[in-house]
């Protein structure tokens, strides 16, 4: 069955949900060399330490870093886990850490890179966590941006890609914990929205 077909929906069994690609891995690798270029140069010469929210952004942060080191930066990796979404496409707009640091991040310039911005909330709260812990300076990169759907005064510093208000899965977003290992960015449609 090919990918772009009708998949079962993981909370319901019967109903059906629907993903179309949307972004091309191609266009990811190229805006994600274009991202790892910018900075590059806003890093160089800083003491930096990058640190990968789980789950969603192992993907795309393995493919930065790895472009980063082509650019000759080789920081320090660390992961926070956050969740703020339960099982389903809606936020709970609560978030909690399951996961912390265990970098010293001290005079450190952080790079914090998730998969998506959504309502901002996430990556909000996580920012004001990171500076408790005494780094220099936070910057925050993602892979997708909705501005629209956001509930905060929060951008990121560098964004792949801006979307309008729709849910996607693949490159390491999931739903329900699905569609995660696409090599691509798709849209998901759920029966009856
Ligand atoms: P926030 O609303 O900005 O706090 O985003 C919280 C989390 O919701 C993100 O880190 C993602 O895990 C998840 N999320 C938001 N929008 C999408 C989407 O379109 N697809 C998959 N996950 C999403
Ligand atoms: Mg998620």
């Amino acid at each position: 069955m090919s990918l772009t077909q009708m998949h079962p929906s993981p909370s319901s069994g019967e109903a059906k949900a629907q993903i179309k690609p949307y972004i091309s891995e191609l266009n990811i690798h190229l805006r994600t060399a274009n991202l790892a270029a910018r900075i590059a140069a806003d890093f160089a010469g800083r003491e930096m330490a990058t640190i990968i929210v789980l789950k969603g952004a192992f993907v795309f942060a393995s493919d930065l870093l790895r472009r980063l080191a082509i650019q000759g930066l080789t920081p320090a990796v660390d992961f926070l886990r956050a969740a703020s979404y339960g099982e389903s496409d809606q936020s709970s707009g609560k978030v909690s850490l399951q996961l912390d640091l265990s970098l010293d991040l001290r005079g450190k310039d952080v790079l914090l890179i998730d998969d998506i911005c959504d309502t901002g909330l996430t990556l909000g709260y996580l920012v004001e966590h990171i500076y408790r812990k005494q780094p220099s300076s936070v910057r925050t990169c993602v892979l997708v941006d909705k501005p629209s759907r956001r509930e905060t005064e929060f951008t990121p510093d560098y964004i792949g890609f801006e979307i309008p208000n729709m849910f996607v899965v693949g490159y390491g977003l999931d739903y329900a914990e699905e569609f995660r290992c696409l090599p691509y960015i798709a849209s998901l449609e759920l029966p009856g929205s």
